[in-house]
């Protein structure tokens, strides 16, 4: 979708269809809004009237003006109420708007920024959700449907302002918006695609196409120089397959390349069968999205590229297959992993921690201002939190009230929870310094009692994304499958950086 912003008045615009909006209980409008209706002798305002349309939340409604406006439909969407408006709502009822154009067969779309005229948000911030939910909504993972080729594409999403004094901050978050949403997308399109076609070295071979496009540096080892250094979690894990694991380490320069990164660190597991402690079959299909981790690592990371951030920040996805065969890693097993502590396997089920403490003990050598993993790393958290939450910890106050916030302006809400004494006791080894499964009590904790022991001093929080990374229900800004989860949190966290 080609987006661009302009400086004039909507109802001038040569588009298929330009969006307006409205407030739920509104019967004289304003705005944009008011200034179409006066030029179409008032139908906005009979439509109120006669009851059509109230602004209640997402509703829409289609006008057809003979005269008046250049445009030749106006898609008109309600916004709720005035009292409950958010950023939020900007972005859905901009996905709402957006795909009922699509579905139209519109190609070139004219919209007003929702919420940053009578709304009252920050125009740039308004700008940024009204791009966002155009892109999120009309977001399709239909390249295995044979012959469902999406053809109706949207093409142009123009953004219309009157005022010209807002230009910049317009075309600012206009810009930051379509960098984020193709972020977002492709986190969906890795997350999606299925175990067969994304083994850790196809991954690897995406994920560095990528860093060359957007000027990433991008390094990768394979299983040989996994194993030459000394990662032996991450390889046991992949030992099964036979397709072998990948670690892969992009970086953005920023304006200090000697400055110490953020690095973010996602969990690639291309498909989860659980391993010799085998998932039971059903759902066990769901396992496909177990690198969802890894893909919102690499939607930022292209992000953070075209965003061109001032912070120097590393990405890295931890990527293996785990399959049993006989040659996989067993229970009982004990594992030599990066920094020192060895761990004996109660279940190799529980591979996604292992595949992340060879990355947290490896990035010590670039002593990290923060590091943050993102994981689908246990079905305890989707129990605890259900699927409108991750669940957050670590260890450090700042870094994780840095990125509850950056969840909540996000709306990816990202949940405190704690790491004790106890869920430490609960990982300690018999026969090794740790094991790899606490037990079913606290499941989501004790897998971050776990990564806490690889990390070596630096700031570090964990996302457990087991419950957010997919989802079977469609919204408005997300169909079902990979949501993308994490990349709009990331870049929020990465861009309020004091
Ligand atoms: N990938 C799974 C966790 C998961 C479960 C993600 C449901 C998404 C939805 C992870 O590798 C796993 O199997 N975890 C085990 C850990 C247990 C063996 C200690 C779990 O949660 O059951
Ligand atoms: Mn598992
Ligand atoms: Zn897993």
């Amino acid at each position: 979708m080609n987006i661009s912003t302009t400086i004039g008045n909507i109802a001038e615009q040569e588009a298929d269809a330009i969006v307006l909006n409205l407030f739920e209980g509104v019967t004289t409008p304003g705005g944009a809004t008011g200034a179409i209706d006066q030029a179409l002798n008032g139908q906005i305002r009979t439509l109120i009237a006669g009851g059509d349309f109230t602004g209640k939340f997402k509703q829409i409604s289609i006008l057809y003006p003979s005269s008046g406006i250049a445009a030749s439909r106006i898609i008109l969407v309600g916004l709720g109420k005035q009292a409950d408006f958010s950023l939020d709502r900007v972005r859905i009822v901009s996905a709402v708007a957006t795909k009922e154009a699509e579905q139209r067969g519109v190609k070139h779309l004219a919209t007003i920024a929702h919420g940053g005229g009578i709304g009252g948000l920050n125009i740039e911030s308004a700008a940024q959700a009204t791009v966002e939910g155009a892109i999120l909504g009309t977001y399709q993972f239909a390249i295995y449907k044979t012959g469902e080729t999406p053809t109706n594409k949207l093409e142009t999403l123009t953004l219309v302002e009157f005022d010209a004094t807002k230009q910049t901050d317009i075309e600012t978050g206009a810009q930051a918006g379509q960098h984020i949403a193709e972020g977002v997308c492709l986190a969906r399109n890795v997350g999606n695609t299925p175990g067969n076609d994304l083994p850790p070295a196809m991954l690897a071979e995406q994920i560095n196409d990528m860093a060359k496009t957007v000027g990433l540096s991008c390094e990768i080892f394979d299983e040989h120089r996994i194993q030459a250094e000394g990662m032996g979690a991450l390889s046991a894990v992949g030992q099964g397959s036979s397709r072998p694991p990948r670690f892969v380490i992009l970086e953005h320069k920023g304006q200090n390349p000697n400055a110490a990164p953020i690095i973010l660190v996602g969990k690639g597991i291309t498909f989860d069968t659980g391993g010799i402690s085998l998932k039971a079959g059903d759902g066990m299909w769901d396992m496909k999205f177990d690198m969802c981790g890894a893909a919102a690592v690499i939607g930022a990371m292209q992000t953070v590229a075209k965003l061109n951030l001032p912070t120097r920040v590393i990405g890295i996805v931890t990527s293996a297959e785990n399959m049993p065969d006989g040659n996989a890693y067993r229970p009982g097993d004990i594992l030599k992993p990066l920094g020192g502590k060895t761990v004996e396997i109660r279940s190799t089920d529980a591979e996604g921690r292992l595949a992340l403490i060879d990355a947290l003990a490896y990035i010590k050598r670039y002593n990290p201002a923060a590091a943050i993993d993102l994981a689908t790393l246990t079905g305890a958290c989707v129990t605890a939190l259900g699927n409108d939450a991750s669940g957050l910890m670590g260890n450090n106050a700042d870094l994780i009230q840095a990125i509850h916030q950056a969840g909540n302006r996000t709306s990816e809400i990202a949940w405190h929870l704690p790491i004790l004494e106890g869920h430490r006791n609960q990982i300690k080894g018999d026969y090794a310094d740790l094991k790899n499964s606490g037990g079913r009590p606290g499941g989501a904790l004790t897998a971050g009692a776990f990564l806490e022991a690889y990390v070596d001093n630096y700031p570090w929080a964990h996302l457990d994304i087991a419950g957010t990374a997919y989802t079977n229900s469609a919204k408005p800004d997300t169909p079902i499958g990979a949501t993308g989860v994490g990349v709009r949190l990331l870049i929020d966290y990465l861009r309020n950086l004091s």
